[in-house]
């Protein structure tokens, strides 16, 4: 039995998010340049869209670019930069033929304007597809996310029109990048490091983290599968204990 046959179709993560890491490490290993990485790395991009997909996950989140990346060398950050805009451009007919939308979380005014039109003119050309969404994370930190929704959320208090005892955890939620997109139940981060690098620190607090030593640009649908499999092996409890459960219970 393959892998792909092992992952029960009724426990499928709605919403599974990836620390693509690894690419430079991958490139120094053969001898080549970091960028060269990076651009190996697309088509894992491709392959884990594609199994997510075809198992029927409805949110996919990639961290592209940190907050903290900013400060890699230009060369690398510029390389990147045109990475994201040629690769959007190449894939946009393909996102449309396979009914994935398009999104994007983060700092997105900041980033280069070429960027910022690519991505526009994709999520545009992508918004009426609900077969699977595809968030970016691009010049996206956690910590940079809830700064800014405390910020929204002060200025609410100031106008007076939201009380402070009023406040949930929902306000928090309708006020980060996030909005609306369910957590995600499922977080893979490749290439052996085991650390979250201040990606969706609020969202991830119940969520199943799966490591992989597998660098980035070897990360195939096999991996996605394996991954998947791990999850659906685990018991989420959420502070109950295992008797609570319904055993058919995610
Ligand atoms: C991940 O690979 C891609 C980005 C962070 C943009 P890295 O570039 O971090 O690769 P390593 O960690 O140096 O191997
Ligand atoms: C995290 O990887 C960011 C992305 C994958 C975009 P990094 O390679 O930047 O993280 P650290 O520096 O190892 O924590
Ligand atoms: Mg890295």
């Amino acid at each position: 039995m393959n892998l792909k046959e092992q992952i029960d179709p009724k426990r499928i993560p709605l919403h599974v998010a990836i620390i693509m890491d690894g690419n430079g490490r991958w490139a120094k290993q053969k001898g080549e340049s970091r960028i060269m990485g990076h651009i190996s790395g697309v088509e894992s991009v491709r392959e884990s869209l594609t199994a997510a997909t075809e198992l029927g996950v409805k949110h996919l989140t990639l961290y592209a670019f940190s907050t903290e990346n900013w400060n890699r060398p230009k060369e690398e950050v510029d390389a990147l930069m045109n990475l994201l805009v040629n690769t959007i451009a190449q894939e946009i007919a393909s996102l449309s033929e396979n009914g994935v939308r398009l999104k994007a979380i983060g700092d997105i005014d900041n980033l280069p304007e070429s960027c910022k039109a690519a991505l526009f003119k994709a999520i545009d050309q992508t918004s009426n597809n609900t077969t699977i969404e595809l968030i970016l994370a691009l010049s996206y930190s956690s910590r940079w996310e809830i700064v800014n929704a405390t910020r929204k959320i002060a200025e609410m208090v100031k106008k007076g029109t939201l009380d402070p005892a009023s406040i949930s955890e929902d306000t928090i939620h309708q006020h980060l990048t996030t909005k609306g997109i369910p957590d995600p139940e499922l977080l893979i981060r490749t290439s052996g490091e085991k650390r979250i690098s201040n990606f969706l620190l609020w969202q991830c607090a119940y969520t199943e983290f799966y490591f992989t030593k597998t660098l980035w640009p070897d990360f195939k649908k096999e991996h996605f599968y394996e991954a998947i499999a791990a999850y659906q092996q685990r018991e989420r409890r959420f502070g109950m204990v295992s008797e609570q459960l319904n055993s058919d219970a995610h």
